[in-house]
């Protein structure tokens, strides 16, 4: 881990906003388990749930700050066990049943939120400016009366005005918060606007050195990634992501996809991590499992086509050197079964390799290219060839000679 980096604290809300994806559920084993997971991974923060929103969501919260809270399974290198946290709206009861479902945890933090946008604060809060600001430092002085930790989210901070925003920020931080967090809630922002958006709060909030900006981005535009990455670059050292992207309407920022741009890429995004890599696969397909949310072929980094190369040439040019095709090895992020898939864009090379792969090495040139016309002749009439079919193409080969 380079010492001349920041450290970029890797915050989980899976469990949270992710549960909040149309039709996931997930049951307290379910959720404990998946904590489980998140905290082998190397997660520093985990977003549990919001306890106020039911009385399983709070029991599901309590068991993991009891049961996941204190593990350190997984983490001998990181030292520390994760972080518990809470959602709560900026309100006594809500906060004060968070700080109850987390007490247990060794580590624990409540995450606050009231809106900020002028759009949120006429229609859904009818509140002005100024109540914002009240409701706000109250509700932070309160968390902070209850645990150590406090994290403070200005709900719209994507469409707030800056200025607003930085007033609000500086006098929670002088309430007691040591983390911002800035949600494009709506998914508007694009990478440059949500990049300065930080960059300006950051340079303009009274006392922002004295705690840590956050990304937390949604995907209505595709762009949640992106824009998390451009927190970094523009001086977030928090990001808010959820395993697969999902989350609320079209999802959170994808966790696989901003820890493998920055492995990919270091010198734009000079930060270290704790996780590992080689866990993201696994983690992934567990979360996919238990969620019932199906993950696309093409999904970055976790589809099952992220590693698959069909095209002749580009098959060919994995064969001889695997870096013409791939920017990240497969084994990188857990994924240990790959092959090359065999279609009709295959060329001579790969279908040799799958024959060699196979058993047959040796057959002689003529027969080859009588089977791999057979292939070719195959693929017309179907998508993908599998092993079974060219078994079945070299067996009559060889009864054929
Ligand atoms: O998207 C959002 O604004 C949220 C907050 C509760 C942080 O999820
Ligand atoms: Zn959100």
């Amino acid at each position: 881990m380079p010492a001349t980096t920041d450290k970029l604290i890797i915050f989980d809300t899976t469990l949270r906003d992710g549960e909040q994806s149309p039709g996931v559920t997930l049951n307290t084993e379910e959720k404990i388990d998946i904590a489980k997971q998140l905290s082998r991974l190397g997660v520093d923060v985990l977003e549990a749930g919001f306890p106020v929103a039911s009385i399983g969501d709070f029991e599901a919260v309590q068991r993991i700050a009891r049961e996941v809270g204190p593990l350190m399974v997984g983490r001998e290198a990181i030292g520390v066990p994760m972080t518990i946290c809470g959602l709560a709206r900026s309100t006594p009861n809500d906060i004060k049943r968070c700080a109850e479902a987390i007490k247990d945890a060794p580590r624990k933090r409540i995450h606050i939120f009231l809106a900020t946008s002028d759009l949120h604060l006429k229609y859904k809060l009818k509140i002005d400016r100024d109540e914002c600001v009240k409701r706000a430092v109250a509700a932070v002085t309160l968390g902070r009366s209850l645990v150590d930790e406090i994290e403070f989210s200005p709900e719209d901070a994507g469409r707030s005005d800056p200025d607003f925003l930085c007033k609000v920020l500086g006098k929670v931080i002088e309430a007691g918060a040591t983390t911002l967090n800035i949600p494009d809630t709506v998914g508007y922002n694009t990478p440059e606007e949500y990049g300065s958006l930080i960059k300006y709060l950051i340079a303009n909030t009274p006392g922002a050195e004295k705690a840590i900006f956050s990304t937390h981005c949604h995907n209505d535009l595709g762009l949640a990634t992106a824009n998390t990455l451009a927190g970094i670059q523009n001086g977030a050292r928090q990001v808010e992501v959820t395993i697969n992207g999902i989350g609320e309407r079209a999802g959170n920022t994808a966790m696989e996809e901003v820890v493998m741009a920055i492995h990919t890429h270091p010198s734009y995004y000079p930060v270290h991590h704790t996780i590992t890599t080689q866990l993201i696969f696994r983690t992934s397909q567990m979360v996919s499992n238990l969620s019932g949310m199906m993950i696309q072929p093409n999904k970055a980094i976790v589809g099952r086509n992220a590693f698959l190369h069909e095209s002749g040439i580009h098959q060919d040019g994995v064969l001889k050197n695997r870096q013409t095709y791939e920017i990240i090895t497969p084994e990188t992020v857990g994924v240990t079964d790959i092959s090359l898939v065999l279609g009709k864009h295959s060329g001579r090379n790969a279908f040799r390799e799958r024959c060699k792969e196979l058993g047959f090495s040796d057959i002689p040139e003529d027969e080859f290219q009588k089977a791999f016309e057979d292939f070719k002749a195959l693929c017309d009439k179907k998508k993908n060839v599998n092993d079974a079919d060219i078994l079945a193409i070299l067996s009559s080969q060889l009864q054929e000679s």
